[in-house]
């Protein structure tokens, strides 16, 4: 039976202590939740029939009530949906998230099946995988994308790579501090607050996150002489969501930096298979000496579609050192198999496929066609008279709109060209003014977006 009237509520929560939480801050700049009954009355037990009325015992972790509530997505969502109401039959374009839309190669997906129907056969059978993924694979990750010069053993193959961020903040735990770049992919940030790294919100900045400021004015790349020393430096490259890619001179100098003051760069590549000019590095172990200070997370799924599929991995090199001598290997393969058991062998099936040859030319053509998306957009902003930027070694392009509010730019596009992007201020004061447009959609979408921008400018 369900009771669902607040007579029930109101009978048992004269029984119920009630339950003050407050938060405090304490000294280390680490919440804590302060209990304080209302009534002391140990002997009487918190029980009700009414589960939706239940409050329990359990303090709420503090760190996430600093998190804004998922506020970007939702919120492009709601507004997408309004306009929807008032306007039932709009063909809307998205160019909002970044997902992938064009399918999975199909020789890639015949190997997916193929492992899925071996899997009903005693002989094919198989369940946990070794720790870090099949061997198999880890060796063609290190000899294809790394050119042989990582270790199989420092090849953690995983879920994806905002999974893996996840892990590594774990490992981190709350005692360090990190920089990111501003704007930024918004995990990075998150999961600081999540584990405990940072303080609370102060207007659009967390308190003990390093912001990089990232603009057209230092094209994209922080200047390193005035960022405080972090112990963590996420960098994204080519970047979410500016699309600016570092060139080799740059990560030289992050690299430096970083042994300069005793940092971990944790290196996101996610992006990398868009990467076209010869000094753009597609990994940060093309620069010397970064695997005393850096590692490095990519992932399958803009490679080859497998958004969904769901398989990454991790470059944790075995010389990589904490202060007190330990080995940053030893302690991310604790947590990797503490809180992971393995990426599904499915997966694992298809990405040893999108690394064989025929995969290899997929992932160009599929790269290949998202860039094509990407000047398409890009040149339809530049003839508009846009400063645009990204595009090029990378599926996002970001439109500059000096002295706008990027939720009004996004509003306006909305309205008047049934186009949705995402406000570039969701990703960070930085990102304030600015539009991130995604090339991860189809060829008659982009082109039909460029059609409509130019009737919306008047061209
Ligand atoms: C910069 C960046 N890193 C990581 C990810 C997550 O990748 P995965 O699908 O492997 O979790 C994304 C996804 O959009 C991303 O933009």
């Amino acid at each position: 039976m369900i009771h669902s009237s607040s007579s029930i509520w109101c009978f048992h929560s004269t029984f119920i202590p009630k339950l003050n939480n407050s938060v405090i801050q304490p000294k280390n700049n680490r919440c804590q939740v302060k209990k304080r009954f209302s009534r002391s009355s140990p002997l009487l037990v918190a029980s009700t029939p009414t589960a939706s009325k239940q409050m329990t015992r359990v303090p709420r972790n503090p760190n996430l009530a600093k998190l804004e509530a998922g506020y970007l997505f939702p919120e492009i969502a709601r507004r997408r949906n309004a306009y929807l109401e008032k306007h039932p039959t709009a063909n809307i374009i998205s160019l909002g998230i970044g997902d992938t839309t064009q399918p999975i190669p199909a020789h890639v997906a015949q190997k997916m099946a193929e492992r899925a129907l071996a899997l009903a056969t005693p002989e094919g059978y198989s369940g946990y995988g070794p720790d870090l993924g099949d061997p198999e694979l880890r060796k063609k990750i290190s000899e294809r994308l790394y050119g042989g010069k990582v270790d199989i053993d420092e090849v953690f193959v995983s879920d994806g790579a905002k999974c893996d961020i996840g892990r590594l903040q774990m490992m981190f735990g709350p005692g360090v501090d990190i920089a990111v770049q501003d704007p930024s992919y918004p995990v990075y940030v998150d999961s600081a607050v999540i584990v405990g790294q940072t303080g609370t919100k102060n207007g659009s900045l967390y308190e003990n996150i390093r912001y990089m400021t990232c603009l057209p004015e230092n094209n994209f790349f922080p200047q390193l002489d005035k960022v405080p020393r972090a112990d963590i430096i996420f960098f994204c490259s080519p970047n979410n969501p500016t699309g600016a890619a570092a060139t080799r001179e740059q990560l030289e100098k992050l690299v430096q930096y970083a042994k300069n003051n005793g940092s971990i760069i944790v290196y996101d590549a996610a992006y990398a298979p868009f990467i076209r000019d010869e000094n753009i590095p597609q990994s940060i172990f093309e620069i010397e000496g970064a695997n005393e200070v850096a590692l490095e997370c990519n992932s399958f799924s803009k490679y080859a579609g497998f958004t969904g599929v769901r398989l990454g991995w991790v470059v944790c090199p075995k010389s990589l050192q904490f202060a007190d001598g330990s080995f940053v290997h030893k302690d991310f393969r604790r947590i990797f198999t503490t809180c992971f058991n393995g990426a599904s062998s499915l997966a694992q099936a298809g990405g040893l496929a999108v690394l064989d040859d025929k995969g290899m030319q997929e992932v160009r053509r599929l790269t290949d066609y998202y860039l094509e998306n990407a000047h398409i957009l890009s040149s339809a902003m530049r003839d508009l008279g846009l400063k645009v930027f990204g595009g090029e070694n990378s599926p996002y392009v970001w439109v500059q709109f000096p002295g706008r509010s990027s939720w009004d730019i996004f509003e306006e596009l909305l309205e008047r060209a049934q186009i949705v992007t995402v406000p570039g201020s969701g990703f960070g004061s930085g990102g304030e003014s600015f539009l991130r447009l995604s090339a991860f959609a189809s060829r008659e979408q982009c082109l039909e977006a460029k059609s409509r921008l130019e009737k919306m400018f008047g061209k």
